[in-house]
């Protein structure tokens, strides 16, 4: 596997992959790796003949105040995992090669980047956007790997790619949990053992929110409570948004009615947790 750090290091190298006619399939990571991204790569090793993972911890997706600084990060743990996984390249930039003195250029999220948690971490969407913007005009990959556990961040890249006419295939990764469901993420490293028992609420409320569906509930205001009454019995879970919405335009539904998204924010001790289900009435 290479590692390559300069950005023209690695546009000469998708350049000659290109010429030679080989697909080129991106996964964008922050690194500190799980079985979570560790899939989206083998999905990328399907959809491409080769593989590029970026492992870049974008301070501009970090408000002040958030765990930029913490993010745990493990470069050499990551590295040998990628090497396992026979991935091409990690591309793993420092961040002056990402944001060099004097950049001033971001791409916006329109509407989209305004619900769910672009309500509470306002500016993350536009860091994600800008990111990803340059990861594709870096990398130059005909195909890109997202997973579904950031489904918001998934259906901004999109859109992104839709309205700025990136000729690149976006694939959306189904989530991937530990066994008893808690969705993986680099994050729950800021669990201790009883915050990690307690983390297990977000899941069960997903899956009682699912059963209710089943059982016949349309009712927005009534899952969306129930799903709150769950988090809330466990008393190291503080919910920061239970939303019901359109999988597509992200507004709050009323009823569900064909297909709807229960997406969710929790805080557990330092960690903010995220995750979400498709509903189908
Ligand atoms: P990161 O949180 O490292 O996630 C990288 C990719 O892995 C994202 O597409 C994310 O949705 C996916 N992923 C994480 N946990 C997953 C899980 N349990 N199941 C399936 N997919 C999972 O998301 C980012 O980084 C950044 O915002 C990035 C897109 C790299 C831009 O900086």
């Amino acid at each position: 596997m290479k590692v390559i750090e300069k950005v023209s290091e690695m546009q000469k190298w998708s350049e000659a992959e290109r010429c030679a006619g080989r697909r080129i399939a991106l996964v964008p990571t922050m690194g500190f790796l799980h079985e979570g991204h560790l899939s989206l790569v083998r999905e990328g090793k399907k959809s491409g003949d080769r593989v590029v993972v970026s492992l870049f911890v974008n301070p501009a997706q970090f408000a002040p105040g958030e765990d930029y600084g913490s993010y745990p990060r493990d470069l050499e743990r990551d590295r040998l995992l990628l090497e396992r996984e026979r991935v091409d390249v990690l591309f793993h930039p420092p961040a002056e090669a990402m944001y060099p003195n004097g950049h001033q250029t971001h791409v916006e999220a329109g509407p989209l980047g305004r619900f769910l948690c672009g309500l509470s971490r306002p500016g993350h969407f536009r860091g994600v956007t800008t990111v990803v913007a340059k990861l594709f005009n870096i990398v130059r990959p005909h195909v890109a790997i997202f997973g579904l556990k950031d489904y918001q961040q998934f259906q901004i890249v999109r859109r992104m790619v839709a309205d700025l006419h990136f000729d690149i295939e976006i694939i959306g990764h189904p989530i991937v949990r530990e066994k008893d469901g808690l969705a993986m993420s680099s994050r729950n490293a800021y669990l201790d053992g009883r915050e990690r028992g307690a983390a297990r609420c977000l899941h069960r409320s997903l899956k009682k929110a699912a059963l209710l569906v089943r059982q016949g509930e349309r009712e927005a205001a009534r899952i969306v409570s129930a799903v709150k009454e769950e988090i809330e019995r466990e008393p190291l879970a503080r919910v920061e948004y239970v939303s019901l919405c359109d999988p597509c335009s992200l507004e709050e539904l009323e009823a569900v009615d064909g297909e709807a998204l229960l997406a969710l924010a929790v805080r557990i001790g330092k960690a903010r947790l995220i995750d979400n289900t498709l509903l189908k009435a």
